[in-house]
Order: structure tokens, then sequence, then C-alpha cells
């Protein structure tokens, strides 16, 4: 031996050394100062993701932690003490970064602006702090979605019209999932790949890469409790996985870990509109197209039913889409219940 490990060791030591931010400078094959920056983003992220478990992970024994604020976010749902915090965390993180100039949020009715930024950050981070926010209080999976986009246009008035642009325009996209383990999943267009926290390092290590989602799979995952406020497609799929073998139902009210699970074994995930509410419950910008991202990157789809999702234009900031995704054949099975009943009740909809 000539003091250096032999190649086993090595690859082991390769591996442990893979983290967050040397992954991304790997994937743009740069060191540029634009590659730099957004290694330097993504490591950001991985810091309010390990804030965030670290809050989860002890809310049971600190004061003030679990429970709600008694306030009212802009979607008109009840705040809970943790997704203040969690939607404070991405802010801090954040700061004096030069990196993000604007971030916006489930929980904030306007993009909030981080001004010494913006001269340089040319960067603006959407997120859902904490998706699923009804599992905080019960110890399950709960999980935070993020986007970036390049930032066209600077005012700082906050009316943001430059982000009302389709999915396509994301440079990246990810999803963090606070389970038995806190992973983060992401994407800057050259495949999905997963990051597990090592608690011992305090690192995100690489665990897999290039993941691809099957191109079917056994799970559909939807809050069957709607059933009745569903348009009748959508009851007709049901009824069909109902009278057909191998289909299995999952369910978690917890968008972040019903997505993992789809992404890596297959199936579809839906929250389609109703009756009273076509554009169903999940938002756009955070939500479905920072998602609709990584699923077509592992060779998925996502649809709203009647459209590409990545290719849907939002009206408004908060603006909520139809959600259906998961495997392509699956999703392609939704899409054919519902152009069928538009080629029976409205045939002039459908394009010859
Ligand atoms: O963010 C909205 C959300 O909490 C998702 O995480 C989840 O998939 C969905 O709402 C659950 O909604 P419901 O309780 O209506 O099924
Ligand atoms: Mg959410």
């Amino acid at each position: 031996m000539d003091g250096l490990l032999d190649l086993d060791h090595k690859h082991a030591l390769d591996r442990d050394c893979m983290t967050l931010s040397r992954h991304v400078l790997q994937q743009l094959q740069s060191f540029s100062a634009d590659a730099q920056d957004l290694s330097a983003l993504m490591n950001r992220i991985g810091l309010a993701a390990k804030l965030i478990a670290r809050r989860f992970s002890r809310a049971g024994l600190m004061e003030d932690v679990l429970g709600f604020t008694g306030q009212t976010n802009v979607q008109g749902e009840s705040v809970k003490k943790m997704d203040v915090y969690a939607n404070q965390v991405f802010i801090s993180a954040f700061e004096q970064s030069g990196l993000v100039c604007r971030l916006a949020s489930e929980e904030m009715e306007k993009p909030y602006y981080i001004p010494e930024n913006c001269p340089i950050g040319r960067y603006t981070l959407l997120y859902d702090p904490v998706d699923g926010s009804g599992n905080i209080d019960i110890n399950l999976n709960i999980g935070s979605i993020f986007a970036i986009r390049q930032q066209e246009g600077m005012d700082l008035d906050g009316d943001a019209r430059d982000l009302l642009q389709s999915g396509r325009k994301q440079v990246a996209a990810g999803y963090i999932l606070y389970g038995p383990s806190t992973i983060l999943v992401y994407s800057m267009g050259r495949g999905v790949h997963m990051f597990t926290l090592d608690p011992s390092l305090g690192e995100f290590i690489l665990s897999q890469e290039n993941i691809r989602v099957p191109d079917h799979g056994p799970v559909y995952s939807v809050n069957e409790g709607n059933f009745w406020q569903w348009e009748e497609p959508i009851q007709d799929y049901i009824r069909y996985v109902h009278r057909h073998e191998g289909y299995t139902a999952r369910y978690s009210g917890a968008l972040v870990g019903d997505f993992h699970r789809i992404l890596m074994q297959g199936g579809v995930f839906l929250y389609p509109g109703t009756v009273k509410k076509p554009e169903g419950k999940l938002r756009l910008l955070y939500e479905t197209a920072p998602l609709a991202y990584l699923i077509e990157q592992a060779g998925g789809r996502a649809s709203t039913g009647t459209q590409d999702l990545l290719d849907v234009i939002p009206d408004k900031l908060h603006a909520r889409t139809p959600f259906i995704i998961g495997s392509k054949e699956d999703v392609a099975l939704v899409e054919s219940f519902i152009r069928e009943h538009t080629r029976q009740t409205r045939p002039e909809a459908i394009a010859p």
C-alpha cells in the first residue's frame, strides 16, 4: 500500500462525499459562476430542510411547536405554528445569499422580497413550506415542495406578473420528505435524484440517482371521500379500478408522501376538481408544477385531465389545478375516461 485506500473503501468514501452541492456541480458539468450559484442555492434549501426536520423531530418535547396559531392564510386554511416557522426558515436561509431576490409561498399572500439580494440575485424560490400539515400533530409524514425560477423583472411593488408562466419555465424543482428518514429529491432538468440526510454528518448524501417511475403501477392514490363531489369521468375511473384486479389504494393526506410512493413504485395520484370547485385544491406554482417537472424527468406524466400540467399558465399566484400524476400508462387511462365523457357529452370540444 502506498498510503492510498483500496478501491472498495475509496468508492464508499466517494459515495459519502457526494453531497447536494457537489452533485449540482457534477450535474451541470461546470464550475462557472452560474453553476456555483445553483449549487449554493440547493445547499441553502438543504439547510432549510435540516432546520425544519430538526424541529419536527423534537416537536413533542418543546413548548409551542404543535397546534394552530388561530390565524387563517390566504387560502382560507387554518395556519399551524409549524407552517409559520417553516415559511420563515426558507426566508432566513436565503437572507444575505445574493441568490434569491424573491420568495413566494402558500403561506404568503404576496411574494416576499429580500431587497439586499436583488441587485445580483436572479432567482425566485416558490415553495410550500409544510405540505400535508394535517399530519403534523399526529407525527405522520409531512413534506416541503420547492421550485426555482429565473426572475424576469424587478417589480418590487410585488405584483410578480413574470411568475404567471408555465411550469416549463422552472429551472429546478424538488421536495423534502420528513419521514423515518429525511430525504430530498430534486431535478435540474437532468434526471431525478434522491438524497438522504445523514444525521451523524448533518449532510444530505446521494442515495439514488436517475430515478425512473415504472410505466404502470398498482397504486391509485386519491381521497375517495370526495367521490360524490367528482365529475362523472373520475367516478367512472374509480369504478374501473374497483372492478379490475391488480389495483390497491394508498392515501396519506400529504401530497409529498403520496407522490414519493408513486415516483418510486408507480401508479397514479389524483386530486381532481369537483363539481363545485372544478380547479381542485392543489396550487400550481408551488405544488403541482414542481412535482410535474419531477415526474416528467423520471419518465412519467402529469396532467390536468385535458392538458399537460407543465403547459398550464396560471392566472394568479395562488392558482389551483386539477392534478393527475404518475406512471404514464395510468395517467393516460384517467385521461381516456375524461376524453370519452367529453366525446359523448360535448363532441364539438374534441379536436379532430
Ligand atoms: O397541500 C394540500 C394537501 O394537504 C396535500 O398535501 C394533500 O394531498 C391534500 O391537501 C389533502 O387534501 P384532502 O384532505 O382534501 O384529501
Ligand atoms: Mg401543500
